[in-house]
């Protein structure tokens, strides 16, 4: 079995049980013919043309998959513009199509067709070179689920300005650092939002964090907020003053280098800084495209709706890139699921009629303890195929998602994948492969991947390993093609591999049964996901440990009906600081100032001391068993046994 995050793995078996695609999803789907699979193991990498053409490309590509030497370089000599694909290049049969909907959190909709997106992008990318953003400049985008989101990221794109897209929900020190990381000196964001009702302000966080970086930020702010203003100084500019100063202006595309940079993205690793991922122009754009047709089956006509936020690379690839690409109407929802009543979704897909709906088993857990009266309230027949992503599902939720949201007509595909990948690797085609509940499923066609042991090989059907992906694909971010430097840095739960394979170890543990068919079990690292959201445990104890009066730090996760995995903090102090309060609020303080309230600790547990091996290793595994309730088994590998009772005892009367 795999060492590490594994607690829980039992629920997540698949269940022994295939289910078919149904007839009439068949009948209309984008890819149908089983062939697909077989087409590109022969004709690989030649065959990934069918991503590639999915686009329309300025220069043509030489070569698919350049990769002598240390380098994959996909679609060599090709040019394009990634604006220009999800937007321009629709207007000619879809101009008066909706492009985008927007619901917002006060019940307000907005919608936007691809003629009035083309127009607002087309300002907004000649606002962006006023203010000085050239070719190449990283524009930070620390924004919420409004329109001016996607408008921003493709104005950026239009100008060959890669993004950094910042979630609005981490803190002014997250910004801070990726905006220094990335040395993006512009940043586009806004007076505040609302959630639940209630206004967040935005501005001030972005405030903080341009004030600690250097050199001088230049900051565009949309006005979000009703009744709110927000006094503007030096080097800020009005996102509304911008669009009437260049209005009805247009920009040329500029002709992009199919392996040029179009976005950053950062996101957790196994340090205590976050993890800077570069995607492509024409491997990524052609990735996302291919899968938002082969995998959620989007159609031009369709309206589709991934329920994600912009801030990860799911809304990135899904409710962006990939759909706009295909020339779909995407839905965005500003807000909570239960807010203002808990029907919210299902009124929503009923209002928009929704062809196809993404979302996260956490949410589909909270659906189902709600309980199935609130879908039952709506007419939910336009929907045709559902999909989830971010961690794994187990089948009782699985069912439920079948049953209650798709009325057993509606293929599922449960998307594996990453923010390293790009887009989806592992699931099934939804008019091609039959779906076995609990599991994602086989590679897709052209993604080959493998379930290894630390020696690096191969393990048999049923038995955990490591996943490893052991062949490019054209989603595969800047910093896997050039070299291996991830491989090679890859810590303990990553397999030894020859030297001489390509292979991009994923740092899931994973099972495959006779079918190919594959099973995530987790994380491997020092990487945990709550909530389908990804966090570094060194992340949050680096920020734990700044708090004066603590010693040491140890975060796990324990299993948590709703979010899967809930954060448990176990702290030792010094000798001074005693068990108070304050010092728990501290904790609970530090975490949101250094990342946000996403990862606030569901628990904080004081000790004298924390469980260590005999070489001085915080032992997290056994933690993790405290926090799950379960039996400790032999202790004799500890330096300091003692402890565990009184850590048990400390859980206890918490
Ligand atoms: C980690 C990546 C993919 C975009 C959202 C998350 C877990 C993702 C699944 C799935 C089981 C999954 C993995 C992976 N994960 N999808 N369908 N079944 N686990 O991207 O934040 O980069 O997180 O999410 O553990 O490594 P991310």
């Amino acid at each position: 079995m795999v060492d590490g995050n594994d607690a829980g793995l039992e629920t997540h078996q698949p269940a022994d049980e295939r289910l078919s695609p149904p007839e009439s999803f068949i009948e209309q789907a984008n890819v149908t013919d089983e062939s697909v699979y077989e087409e590109f193991e022969k004709n690989w990498p030649e065959a990934w043309d069918r991503a590639a053409e999915l686009l329309d490309w300025d220069e043509d590509y030489e070569r698919v998959l350049d990769d002598e030497g240390d380098t994959s370089r996909w679609f060599t000599g090709g040019s394009l513009n990634a604006c220009t694909n999800c937007v321009d290049r629709h207007l000619p049969e879809q101009k008066n199509q909706r492009a985008l909907v927007w619901e917002g959190q006060l019940g307000e909709r907005r919608s936007y067709t691809y003629l009035e997106l083309y127009r607002e992008v087309n300002e907004f990318a000649a606002a962006l070179r006023s203010i000085g953003v050239g070719e190449g400049d990283i524009v930070t985008l620390y924004m919420p689920m409004i329109p001016e989101l996607p408008i921003a990221m493709l104005a950026c794109a239009r100008i060959g300005a890669p993004h950094s897209v910042v979630f609005a929900g981490f803190s002014a020190d997250a910004l801070a650092m990726r905006m220094d990381s990335a040395d993006s000196e512009y940043l586009v964001t806004c007076d505040g939002y609302y959630r639940r009702g209630d206004a967040v302000t935005l501005k001030n966080k972005a405030d903080t964090a341009s004030a600690s970086v250097d050199p001088d930020v230049t900051s565009v702010v949309v006005d979000r907020l009703d009744g709110y203003e927000c006094t503007l100084g030096e080097d800020e500019y009005d996102y509304g003053s911008l669009l009437d100063a260049h209005e009805s202006e247009r920009v040329t595309p500029v002709e992009r280098d199919a392996t040029d940079d179009l976005f950053r993205i950062y996101t957790s690793g196994t340090t205590g800084t976050p993890k800077g991922v570069t995607h492509t122009t024409g491997g990524y754009l052609s990735y996302v495209a291919w899968t938002s047709h082969a995998v959620l089956d989007i159609k031009p006509e369709d309206t589709y709706w991934c329920s994600a936020d912009i801030g990860w690379i799911t809304g990135h690839s899904y409710i962006v890139y990939g759909p706009l690409a295909l020339g779909t109407t995407t839905v965005l929802y500003e807000g909570a699921p239960d807010h203002p009543e808990k029907n919210r979704l299902w009124e929503i897909i009923e209002r928009q009629a929704v062809d196809v709906f993404y979302t996260a088993p956490t949410a589909i857990r909270a659906f189902m303890k709600w309980g199935e009266e609130y879908p039952q309230q709506h007419d939910l027949s336009s929907l045709r195929l559902l999909g989830t992503v971010g961690e794994p599902i187990n089948p009782r939720a699985w069912k439920w998602y079948y049953k209650h949201i798709g009325n057993e007509n509606c293929p599922i595909v449960d998307t594996w994948w990453q923010t390293e990948t790009g887009g989806v690797l592992i699931t099934t085609l939804p008019a091609v492969t039959d779906m076995k509940p609990g599991s994602a499923g086989p590679p897709l066609p052209g993604i080959s991947a493998r379930i290894v042991d630390g020696k690096g090989n191969e393990v048999p059907p049923g038995d955990g390993g490591y996943l490893i992906i052991d062949q490019q694909w054209p989603g595969m971010p800047r910093e896997l093609c050039e070299g291996r430097a991830w491989a090679a840095d890859a810590g303990d739960g990553a397999p030894q591999l020859e030297d001489t394979e390509w292979s991009y170890p994923t740092e899931d543990g994973a099972l495959a049964d006779e079918d190919d068919y594959i099973t995530i079990l987790g994380r491997v690292d020092d990487v945990i996901n709550v909530s389908g959201h990804r966090f570094g445990t060194m992340e949050i104890e680096s920020a734990i440990v700044s708090v004066d009066g603590i010693a040491e730090a140890a975060v796990v996760t324990g299993t948590h009906d709703i979010q899967g995995k809930a954060i448990h903090a176990y702290v030792s102090t010094e000798d001074d600081a005693g068990d108070t309060d304050a010092l728990r609020q501290a904790v609970i303080d530090a975490v949101e100032d250094a990342i946000g309230p996403i990862a606030r600790p569901e628990s904080v547990v004081f000790s004298p001391d924390l469980p260590k091996t005999q070489s001085g290793k915080i032992m997290r595994r056994l933690l993790e068993d405290i926090a799950n309730g379960e039996e400790l088994g032999d202790l004799s590998a500890l330096r300091n046994p003692e402890v565990v009772g009184e850590i048990e005892s400390a859980v206890r009367s918490d």
